[in-house]
């Protein structure tokens, strides 16, 4: 059958679909966020958080914060990655301060407690809002990213009821109740394909997935919990929604980097600041797009150091597709200047 889609004009659709650009589209991970007053402002009128998530106006307005202040390539849905395990009936809430808390689950009742999958969408329908307000107003050279987080990352949050340092609970479970552990995998996998495809429905034109915790992930587990769930996430997103992109962030992978794209059918493969971008092109960017890689802490401190790596590893990555990015989010005390300088080093 002849291809009759049309050819693909945003810069970030291009690298994706494998295309080496002279200068390589760029957004930011967290670019709408505490750093910029603007946004401190929308979410003091929201008032917490989690109303601005779901506030579908004011989340339109702080996705598009960053796109008027930088003319970022592309918007990503304001959200969360705790929306999904709060839809499927956990407790979520932030504490101020301390991140993100949840009601936990430790054995097979507290996974019986969960909802289906297939039962996510009306708590999560002013998100899919969000993201057909934004396919309606965005410039034609801005590509609409979706998200969500990995199931095992998701799951991390889900078992310790918080953030930890080494997702010391959730490897105790799996060591100690396979068949739990991975009835939960299974719900999470579930309902991350219906949360992506129900944002594409609503107009994303790419989905990340975010695996913040993959590399306490080792050997056969890794390829277990982080390249398989990534690999079915990827296959039925595709078989729903021909041709739409995918975008794993498998954080700190390491050597598990190589190969990630033709094991899971990613179409980009981001990486963190713990890899150099010259081994990046050798032994990842040889498979598809790649994305991130500058330490986000440039963001804080800025100078010549900043400029300097921007442009290694605009340089390192100039033989193949590329989108540029940082290693990991923007944090809250990143100076907005900063970030402009690092985009006037990449597009000069
Ligand atoms: O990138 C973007 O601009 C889109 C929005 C987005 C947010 N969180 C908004 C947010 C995205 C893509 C995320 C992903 C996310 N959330 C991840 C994966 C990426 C990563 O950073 O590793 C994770 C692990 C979470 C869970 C989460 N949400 C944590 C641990 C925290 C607290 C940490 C912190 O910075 O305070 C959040 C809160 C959160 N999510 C904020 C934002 C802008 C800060 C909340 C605030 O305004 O107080």
């Amino acid at each position: 059958m002849p291809d009759t889609t049309p050819p693909k004009t945003k810069p970030i659709l291009r690298a994706l679909a494998g295309e080496t650009l002279p200068t390589p589209p760029i957004w930011m991970m967290r670019q709408a966020g505490r750093y910029l007053p603007e946004y401190r402002a929308t979410r003091a009128e929201a008032g917490d958080f989690l109303s601005l998530c779901y506030n579908s106006d004011l989340a339109t307005e702080v996705t598009l914060q960053p796109i008027r202040r930088y003319g970022f390539d592309a918007a990503i849905l304001f959200a969360d990655i705790l929306l999904v395990p709060q839809a499927l009936g956990a407790d979520l809430w932030f504490a101020t301060g301390e991140g993100p808390r949840l009601s936990t689950i430790t054995d097979r009742a507290g996974l019986d407690r969960l909802k289906p999958a297939a039962d996510i969408h009306e708590t999560l329908a002013p998100i899919y809002q969000t993201v057909r307000n934004l396919s309606g107003v965005l410039s034609p050279e801005v590509a609409l990213i979706g998200f969500a987080g990995a199931p095992w990352t998701v799951a991390t949050y889900m078992i310790a009821g918080r953030g930890t340092p080494d997702q010391g609970p959730a490897h105790a479970l799996k060591d100690s109740d396979r068949a739990v552990f991975d009835a939960l995998m299974e719900r999470l996998t579930e309902a991350t394909i219906e949360y992506l495809s129900a944002q594409i429905e609503a107009g994303a034109e790419v989905v990340k997935i975010f695996d913040s915790w993959a590399g306490s992930l080792k050997g056969a587990d890794f390829d277990r919990y982080a390249t398989d769930p990534a690999r079915r996430i990827t296959a039925a997103l595709k078989a729903r929604h021909p041709g739409i992109p995918v975008i794993a962030f498998p954080r700190e992978a390491g050597e598990k980097y190589i190969g990630f794209h033709a094991k899971t059918g990613a179409d980009c493969v981001a990486v963190d600041d713990s890899v150099s971008a010259e081994w990046v092109a050798e032994h990842v960017q040889v498979d598809g797009c790649v994305q991130g890689n500058l330490k986000s802490s440039h963001m804080v401190t800025g100078g010549e150091e900043m400029i300097r790596d921007t442009r290694r590893i605009v340089a390192a990555l100039s033989g193949g597709p590329h989108i540029f990015n940082l290693g990991h989010g923007i944090t809250p005390d990143a100076d907005p200047d900063n970030v402009q300088r690092m985009i006037d080093a990449v597009r000069g």
